[in-house]
């Protein structure tokens, strides 16, 4: 045996492709069961928690990137391409409750970006028809009165399907200058895309305000640049949470974001608790805010 082989570590165990993915459903299962077996400490718990962080002050805004729908799903062996959608959109309404419990005035929700409408049809038709009737839920609580809120969406909604425009419409127009939750719901957005559009609105709104061309680039500043954007006359968001584990903004609220406080979480999004997001808020109130200051 040659001497690099005799000093060789032995090879790692690693589990083929199937035995891995038998490995991963029966840890996620396992979750599930536990989860399930411990609802009742994790009510009493969240309790705690909810008390504990009413008692300092509570972000104003808070925005989310739901992540991680699809690696729910696979990793429980659901097939099918809606399931891990069905149940973040399902996770998305009860963030709405918890945020009104906390008398949080306003959240955005990230649900669709430019790029995801870049996937399969099929994908991207599952997506539209669970907004669709996520959106017509929101309505019908607000009309139940079980949550009022006011819906904005953002995003190119003229990039989106028609069905989703509709009832992005439909869902606006029924609760506009509601009281309550101010619910931003972004889709089909792109922060690249937001920031372009704007300057280009900016653009267009000097010049039909008669400023010469020449005095253009000068006459552009951050206050035309935000007035131009989806979020005009909105708060920034104090906190921003992203699920399943990535650390990163994939083009979220760039603007918006820059004394934003950040949370990210390895839950994924369907399996993201009311503990995990009172810990969210926990964790921001122990930040010291300086915006440069
Ligand atoms: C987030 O979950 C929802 C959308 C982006 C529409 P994903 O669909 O990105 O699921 P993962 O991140 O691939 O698990
Ligand atoms: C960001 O998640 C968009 C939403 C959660 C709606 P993605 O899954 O699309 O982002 P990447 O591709 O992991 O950066
Ligand atoms: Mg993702």
């Amino acid at each position: 045996m040659a001497r690099d082989e005799q000093h060789a570590a032995p090879p790692l165990a690693v589990p083929r492709p199937r035995a891995r993915a038998t490995l991963v459903r029966a840890r996620a299962l396992g979750r599930l069961a536990r989860d399930a077996a411990l609802a009742p400490v994790y009510r009493a718990y969240a309790a705690r928690l909810r008390s504990a962080v009413l008692a300092h002050p509570v972000p104003q805004h808070v925005a989310v990137i739901m992540d991680g729908n699809r690696r729910w799903a696979r990793e429980l062996g659901l097939r099918g391409i809606r399931s891990g959608h069905r149940h973040g959109a399902a996770r998305a309404i009860d963030v709405l409750d918890w945020c009104a419990a906390l008398g949080i005035r306003e959240v955005t929700l990230w649900a669709l970006s430019l790029e995801n409408l870049e996937r399969s049809a099929d994908e991207v038709e599952a997506i539209t028809e669970i907004a669709r009737e996520t959106l017509e839920a929101l309505a019908d609580r607000d009309r139940a009165h079980r949550l009022q809120m006011s819906l904005q969406v953002i995003g190119r909604r003229d990039l989106l399907p028609p069905r989703l425009r509709e009832a992005a419409e439909r869902g606006e127009n029924e609760t506009r200058g509601r009281p309550g939750l101010r619910v931003v719901l972004a889709l089909g957005y792109s922060g690249r895309d937001e920031l372009v559009e704007a300057a280009r609105a900016a653009v267009r709104s000097l010049l039909a305000e008669g400023t010469p061309p020449e005095a253009l680039a000068d006459a552009l500043d951050a206050g035309r640049l935000a007035d131009q954007l989806y979020t005009r006359g909105s708060s920034d968001p104090d906190l921003i949470i992203r699920t399943s584990g990535e650390v990163r903004l994939s083009g979220f609220l760039p603007w918006q974001s820059a004394y934003s406080e950040f949370y990210f979480c390895d839950a994924y999004w369907p399996a993201f608790r009311e503990i995990d997001f009172l810990r969210a808020i926990r964790t921001y109130q122990q930040r010291a805010r300086r915006f440069g200051r």
